[in-house]
């Protein structure tokens, strides 16, 4: 089984209508049309998503946001649903991110909530799962990405990550500079696409899982060389389109 790889940019709270514009221009020439052989997207705060949709008008490059709401609609001030995003043409939305679940007290449950939300709403979820150093060290790793992904099996099966994808971001790796060996990084994703198979064995070998965690271009080619790793969920070295640019790359020369 073959996975096209996928590299993925979170710009997290990051950007200004100057610099994503400066941003479009740097990049636009390798990434209009389908130039990358690799799936690429870029996942912008929720203000910045027309200027993408309408800048990757031209491009393969897909838009996507970085939350959404865990309610449908309503009253709920300040809050941006999954049916919004499908609205204004945004293509996929990384839920679960490590820094959702620790600064804004998002749980297994209200992350698998989300998910059915987006996927019923036609947005691809992008799904993180994540060890703290503290668990790594105490041997449990694979437990603690298995219960995270398996809150989200449970509400709403194997299928909106099959059309989206997994995530594995160690939370030690995430803008520390120091990401996990390859070799590290390529067990817990075989442990995860085991998982994914205890639901069904061929969706498993179609979910992409990504690796994200201080990934830049000096060692992107030796983690999208494992045999479950799919590509890269990029924080940090997506800021500049040159350096993003260069992490696509790699995954293209696979
Ligand atoms: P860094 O690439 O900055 O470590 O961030 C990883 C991440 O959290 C991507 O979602």
């Amino acid at each position: 089984m073959t996975r096209k790889p996928f590299v993925v940019a979170n710009w997290k709270m990051n950007g200004s209508l100057k610099a994503n514009d400066e941003w479009l221009s740097a990049a636009m020439p390798q990434m209009s049309g389908t130039r990358l052989a690799c799936d690429v997207a870029v996942c912008a705060p929720f203000i910045y998503l027309p200027q993408l949709v309408i800048g990757f008008e031209h491009s393969a490059t897909l838009v996507g946001a970085q939350n959404c709401a865990q309610y449908a609609q309503g009253a709920y001030t300040g809050e941006v649903s999954a049916a919004m995003l499908a609205d204004i043409g945004c293509d996929l939305v990384i839920l679960g991110h490590s820094e959702r679940r620790t600064l804004f007290g998002e749980t297994d449950e209200t992350v698998a909530g989300k998910v059915k939300l987006a996927f019923d709403n036609g947005v691809m979820p992008i799904v993180c799962v994540g060890e703290t150093l503290e668990e790594r060290e105490a041997g449990r790793t694979i437990e603690v990405v298995s219960r995270q992904l398996r809150a989200v099996l449970d509400k709403v099966g194997i299928l909106p990550l099959v059309s989206g994808a997994l995530a594995y971001e160690p939370l030690w790796a995430i803008g520390t500079g120091k990401s996990a060996s390859a070799k590290d990084a390529q067990a817990v994703h075989e442990a995860l696409r085991a998982v994914l198979a205890e639901v069904d064995q061929e969706a498993a070998q179609r979910t992409r899982i990504l690796y994200g965690g201080s990934v830049k271009a000096k060692n992107a080619s030796e983690l999208f060389a494992q045999p479950d790793i799919d590509g890269a969920l990029v924080g940090g070295a997506s800021l500049k389109a040159e350096d993003f640019l260069a992490i696509c790359h790699c995954a293209d020369s696979l």
